[in-house]
């Protein structure tokens, strides 16, 4: 069964392909390479032992993406396009909504065009907003605080509407609480153009030695060590999240919304210490002020997709922070 991937060669994007070329799907990959490199065709090819067919491109190019869909007989989308940066957001908010929303308002009308009814959308935790419970479910009421995660909302409310507007319509999005490390091979990896903003592409280059410290946003959270609490998941559980979400949305029909994360939260010390325990780095920490627009706590409720999706996490916080340090040399742009 032919299914497109857009954004196929990111990080979540390339982990997810294995995956699904694992379980027996036909891919093809759409991206324009605004935030990967054209080497993660060859390597999931080889990861994968097959050729997988790609498109290079933009999403708004709503014709590409119609003849795409078409003359490969597309039968469903994941659709990981997009920016991801939310430091950036708040600076250039109008390009994440042209690259976030619009992109998403192309594929859909080729998909419609070509009676494609069924998608799986790469959503985030960030929806959530500000914890009014913890863990987050499902049903937590939702609220941007940034214009990354009001694109996300943005787009979510829409494959709602679509799927209310037409019965035919599935549209499954995975809400992904803290993805992290890489394929086991060391091949594919998170690998962020500049100096990372993210905890485990930072950590990975302060133990490499190209930068000199972590710096440590906030210790005087009220969390178990002061720290922010997140919910890591390693990206591999992820990526196999996905093939059964891909699964469930052949057989039902509607909008559903479900947590993918582990439902354990982990402080940014304990992620430090693990690394180290693992890695056998020491690493030089900065306890630093708390980071705008970060929030001090949250973990996800993954009853939903254990109950939909049969699926759960596997992989453990030293499987994550072993993963990364294995793939830096291919996260790390010299
Ligand atoms: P990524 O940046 O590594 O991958 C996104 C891919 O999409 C890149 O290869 C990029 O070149 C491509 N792309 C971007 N805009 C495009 C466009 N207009 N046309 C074609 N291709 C385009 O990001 P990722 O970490 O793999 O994230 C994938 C999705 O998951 C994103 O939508 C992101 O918002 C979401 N998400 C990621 C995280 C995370 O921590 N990584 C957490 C929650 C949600
Ligand atoms: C961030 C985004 C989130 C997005 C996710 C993936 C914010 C507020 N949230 O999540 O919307 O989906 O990235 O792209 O930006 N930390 C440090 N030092 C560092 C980096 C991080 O102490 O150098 C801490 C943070 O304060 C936080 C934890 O590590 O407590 C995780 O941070 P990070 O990896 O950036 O992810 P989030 O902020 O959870």
């Amino acid at each position: 069964m032919n299914i497109l991937l857009t954004g196929g060669c990111g990080y979540i994007g390339s982990h997810t392909a294995i995956s699904l070329v694992n379980a027996g799907y036909d891919l093809i990959l759409l991206d324009n390479f605004s935030n990967s490199e054209t080497c993660v065709i060859d390597r999931i090819q080889k990861i994968a032992g097959k050729p997988i067919i790609f498109v290079e491109g933009d999403l708004r190019d709503s014709n590409l993406v119609s003849k795409t869909l078409k003359d490969n007989n597309i039968r469903g989308v994941i659709h990981f396009a997009g920016l991801k940066a939310v430091g950036e957001s708040v600076k250039n908010p109008i390009d994440y909504f042209d690259n976030n929303v619009q992109c998403s308002i192309s594929l859909l009308q080729a998909m419609i065009k070509n009676n494609i009814k069924k998608i799986v959308f790469s959503s985030s935790a960030t929806v959530y907003g500000i914890p009014q419970y913890l863990p987050y479910d499902e049903n937590h009421p939702t609220s941007a605080i940034n214009p990354y995660g009001r694109t996300k909302l943005h787009i979510e409310e829409m494959l709602k509407d679509l799927a209310n507007s037409d019965p035919e319509w599935t549209s499954i999005v995975l809400r992904y609480f803290n993805p992290v490390g890489a394929h086991k091979s060391g091949n594919l990896g998170e690998a962020p153009k500049g100096i990372p903003s993210n905890l485990m592409p930072y950590l990975v280059q302060v133990a490499s030695g190209y930068l000199g410290a972590l710096n440590i946003f906030g210790s005087d959270y009220g969390t178990r060590d002061g720290t922010g609490e997140r919910d890591y998941i390693h990206v591999t559980d992820l990526a196999e999240g996905h093939v059964a979400a891909l699964q469930f949305m052949f057989r039902e029909q509607g909008w559903h919304a479900i947590n993918l994360g582990t439902g354990k939260s982990t402080s940014v010390l304990e992620l430090v210490h693990t690394f180290e325990k693992v890695t056998n780095k020491k690493i030089p920490l900065n306890l630093t002020s708390r980071r705008a627009g970060d929030l001090p706590a949250y973990f996800a409720k993954v009853s939903k997709a254990k109950n939909l999706l049969n699926w759960e996490a596997k992989l453990n916080l030293e499987d994550m922070c072993l993963s990364a340090w294995q793939s830096r040399k291919i996260s790390i742009h010299e």
